[in-house]
């Protein structure tokens, strides 16, 4: 069964606490937040302030993708806000086995993330330190965008080398999940399932998420 996370940059947030109670009562085991600065990605989100709000409002894991510039410079801030797992774009840095040292360092699960035009194998070399690999296939910055069809390649390729190391690292698979692909997605090797617009577009949000489930 694929771990379900919610991604909230498509939640109300003129009431995030209705929002925040649906996923508490729902089977939806993360809460994907993800951060933009504007650089990285042409688009700002919000910051550490916000992700403690969400820490206070669940017990459920608080899965933080930064899509921000120089990523080291604001670990201690998401670690002090509550975040379980902190991924860094390998695009964003040059000295990523510092970076990943530096998130385990405070206690914190250490997740890579990779835009659709890099290539998998440039994890090699870091695969056996990190807990997460957040592959994304949408270009980051936006949520509702439909999903580049060439990640399902990725994800066989990335499943195959996490397996041949027998490594338990979990791939996780960040923009344009829906109903319709998700089958297929969690078939090629994908663990964890982003949804965003899917599940917070739908009629029945927590329906959606229980069927996401159940893949
Ligand atoms: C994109 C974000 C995603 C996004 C997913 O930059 O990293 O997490 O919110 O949204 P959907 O599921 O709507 O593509
Ligand atoms: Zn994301």
């Amino acid at each position: 069964m694929p771990i379900i996370a919610p991604s909230l940059l498509s939640a109300n947030f003129l009431n995030l606490e209705a929002d925040c109670k649906m996923l508490n009562e729902s089977e939806a085991d993360w809460y994907h937040l993800d951060v933009m600065d504007g650089r990285f990605v042409p688009n700002i989100s919000f910051g550490p302030m916000l992700v403690s709000f969400f820490r206070k409002a669940t017990t459920k894991v608080c899965d933080v993708h930064l899509m921000i510039e120089e990523p080291g410079k604001f670990a201690e801030q998401f670690k002090n806000a509550g975040a379980d797992v902190l991924s860094v774009h390998i695009e964003a840095c040059p000295h990523l086995h510092r970076n990943i040292q530096q998130i385990k360092s405070m206690g914190m699960k250490a997740g890579v993330a990779v835009n659709p035009h890099t290539p998998v194998e440039t994890l090699q070399d870091v695969l056996a330190d990190i807990d997460l690999v957040c592959m994304m296939s949408v270009n980051p910055g936006f949520g509702g965008q439909k999903f580049i069809h060439h990640t399902l390649k990725k994800i066989k390729t990335l499943r195959q080398m996490i397996d041949e190391k027998g490594l338990k690292v979990l791939i996780e698979i960040d923009g344009g999940v829906t109903l319709e692909n998700a089958g297929t997605i969690v078939a090629a090797g994908a663990d964890v399932l982003v949804a965003g617009n899917t599940v917070f577009s739908a009629q029945d949000p927590k329906a959606t998420i229980a069927q996401l489930k159940k893949l």
